[in-house]
């Protein structure tokens, strides 16, 4: 009965036996938040970075606005309450020079050696700066080049922060950033930036340097942006912990001497794309891995307090997905990626990593969506955009950025690797609890008479007046789905209404289950391989 309410009469209704009592015991949940619940998201929460080479192909520019773009980034901003950030940069960032006779917005041209993804060389003209100004009330970090070094890295850095001070004034700037992944400068051959011997002091005396440089010609084209209020920075950007540069000893040797560094961001994939052993059900759809790869960045932002360092500054992941080297495909591009990134995201949220920025590219196989057509990849939105959708629709309810409606989210306990479950508190009471089930689903290879296994998931909930919650479901036929997912029985593709909310006809909506009136306890039964809110 369950399940054919979920799939209307496409499919039929599971047996009790294929009902596997993953969690036989209920997770009690309190109505006041607990003492272990992240500290408050950062809003808006769920955020992009967008790679600065494709960022035309994603905003369009003043001619020809990306309205699909715009519509994706509008429905995340009615479920959390606010529109996404949009960080561009990436690694295009640090070979990005500024020709002022380009007629085109960039001049992007693929060298194999380096990456077969993005362009190497690059050439941005005075109308790449257009494509901030496509997106109404969207606020974005500008990445300066500072890979490029000697006179043309110079001569673009003093010519585009002019351009971009004024491409992102009266409110647009949410911070600038100076350099992506200095930490892999001397090591990612063939294009090594740096020489071996570049230490983290050198480094901090030349983004100290450069950021000088970038703030002198703010202060001569866009005045009041140069205040010290206004002239704020996310850094150090770097790739991981344990590359050629350390953290601790970048922070030590004085990064935030100006007090300009507004956000300590890092980046984060939980693998490779190539990395040998990487599955979906093994590194993508395993909580374990999640934690495993969150825990790095949780030790560093507890020594840099108790050192002293970055206190009081807030740690987010300022760009980050799947695997790196632009997914793996089949992978990164599934609903199980998706499933993935609800986990992922959340318990990033858990552990007081108070923003993410899901990094974004053209024709990228982790990419949320396709923003224009290729020869490689059609235009549309994609699996992992619904589990970004998901996320938002679990942090949101905080109408302002007062701290009054703080919106904390804490990690409930379950069993395995392929579960996960989250409770939302806004303003310390009880909002909402996420359950997701990451255990591996094929529906392509499975036999048309095969019926889709079910766990089962209880929650006790002492004290509470609740007798039914409302469910909404993130859903799609499986694991290794690409197309047809929907959440709560909305579809965002763009072949419907240029991504714009559709009702599915074919997926019931409306769902509640009841609490059990002497126990105190709510059952949710979960397909294999989905996800579920239940709103109280
Ligand atoms: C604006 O975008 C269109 C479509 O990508 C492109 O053909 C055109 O060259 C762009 N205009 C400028 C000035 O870059
Ligand atoms: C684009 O860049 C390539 C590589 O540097 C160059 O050969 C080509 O002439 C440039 N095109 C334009 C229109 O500037
Ligand atoms: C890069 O340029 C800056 C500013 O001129 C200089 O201080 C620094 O030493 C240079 N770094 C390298 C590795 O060449
Ligand atoms: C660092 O390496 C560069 C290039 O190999 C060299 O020119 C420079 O002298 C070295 N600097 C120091 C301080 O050893
Ligand atoms: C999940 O990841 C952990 C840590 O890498 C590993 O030990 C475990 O076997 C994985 N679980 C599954 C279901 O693959
Ligand atoms: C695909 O598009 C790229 C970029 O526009 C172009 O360079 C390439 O030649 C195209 N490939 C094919 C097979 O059409
Ligand atoms: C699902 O398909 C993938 C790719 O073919 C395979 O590696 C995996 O073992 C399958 N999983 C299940 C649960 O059948
Ligand atoms: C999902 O399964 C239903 C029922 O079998 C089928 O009609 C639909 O085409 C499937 N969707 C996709 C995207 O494969
Ligand atoms: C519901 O309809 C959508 C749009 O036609 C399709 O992609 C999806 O696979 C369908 N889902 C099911 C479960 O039939």
């Amino acid at each position: 009965m369950f399940v054919s309410l979920l799939f209307g009469a496409a499919v039929v209704a599971a047996s009790p036996t294929t009902v596997a009592r993953d969690s036989p015991s209920a997770v009690t949940i309190s109505q006041n938040a607990p003492k272990d619940a992240g500290a408050a998201i950062l809003h808006p929460f769920v955020s992009f970075s967008i790679e600065f080479a494709s960022f035309p192909d994603f905003a369009g520019n003043l001619s020809l606005p990306n309205k699909f773009s715009n519509q994706l980034l509008d429905n995340l901003a009615d479920l959390q309450g606010f529109k996404p950030y949009i960080r561009v940069g990436g690694n295009t960032q640090d070979f990005a020079l500024y020709d002022p006779n380009l007629k085109t917005g960039i001049n992007g041209t693929v060298v194999p050696a380096i990456s077969t993804d993005y362009p190497s060389i690059v050439y941005i003209g005075p109308s790449y700066f257009e494509s901030y100004a496509t997106w109404p009330d969207t606020k974005f970090s500008f990445g300066f080049d500072m890979g490029k070094n000697g006179t043309e890295g110079m001569d673009t850095l003093l010519a585009t922060a002019p351009l971009a001070c004024k491409a992102l004034k009266d409110g647009k700037l949410a911070y600038w950033e100076m350099g992506n992944e200095p930490d892999l400068f001397k090591t990612s051959a063939p294009d090594t930036k740096r020489p071996a011997n570049w230490t983290e002091s050198d480094y901090v005396t030349e983004w100290l340097s450069k950021t000088r440089l970038v703030k002198r010609q703010i202060a001569k084209a866009c005045p009041e942006m140069a205040k010290d209020t206004e002239y704020q920075y996310i850094a150090p950007s770097f790739a991981g912990i344990g590359n050629s540069l350390d953290p601790v000893k970048t922070w030590q040797e004085g990064l935030d001497t100006y007090h300009d560094i507004k956000l300590n961001s890092m980046h984060n994939y939980i693998g490779g794309a190539t990395q040998p052993g990487v599955t979906l059900q093994r590194t993508l759809m395993n909580h374990t891995s999640t934690v495993n790869s969150v825990q790095q960045h949780v030790d560093l932002s507890k020594t840099l307090n108790e050192d002293g360092l970055a206190k009081d500054i807030p740690y987010i992941l300022g760009e980050m997905n799947s695997l790196y080297n632009e997914g793996k495909p089949g992978l990164s591009n599934s609903f199980g990626a998706a499933l993935w990134g609800v986990d992922f995201n959340l318990y990033c949220a858990s552990q007081s990593i108070r923003r993410t920025h899901m990094h974004q590219g053209t024709d990228y196989r982790y990419a949320s969506w396709q923003p224009v057509a290729t020869n490689k990849t059609t235009i549309g939105t994609k699996a992992p955009y619904y589990g970004n959708i998901m996320v938002a629709a679990m942090l949101g309810g905080d109408s302002d950025n007062d701290n009054s409606d703080d919106i904390r989210v804490v990690n409930l306990p379950l069993a395995k690797d392929t579960e996960a479950a989250y409770a939302t508190y806004i303003g310390g009471k009880i909002a909402r609890i996420a359950v997701l089930n990451m255990q591996e689903y094929n529906y392509t290879g499975a036999s048309t008479s095969a019926t889709r296994p079910t766990a089962s998931y209880s929650f006790h909930l002492p004290d509470f007046s609740a007798k039914s919650l409302s469910v909404h479901r993130l859903m799609a036929n499986g694991s290794d789905a690409i197309t047809g997912i929907s959440w709560d029985g909305w579809s965002y593709n763009y072949e419907l209404k240029g991504g714009a909310p559709v009702r599915l006809s074919n997926i019931t909506v409306g769902e509640t289950v009841s609490v059990d009136a002497n126990s105190g306890v709510v059952e949710l039964k979960l397909p294999y391989s989905s996800g579920a809110i239940l709103n109280l």
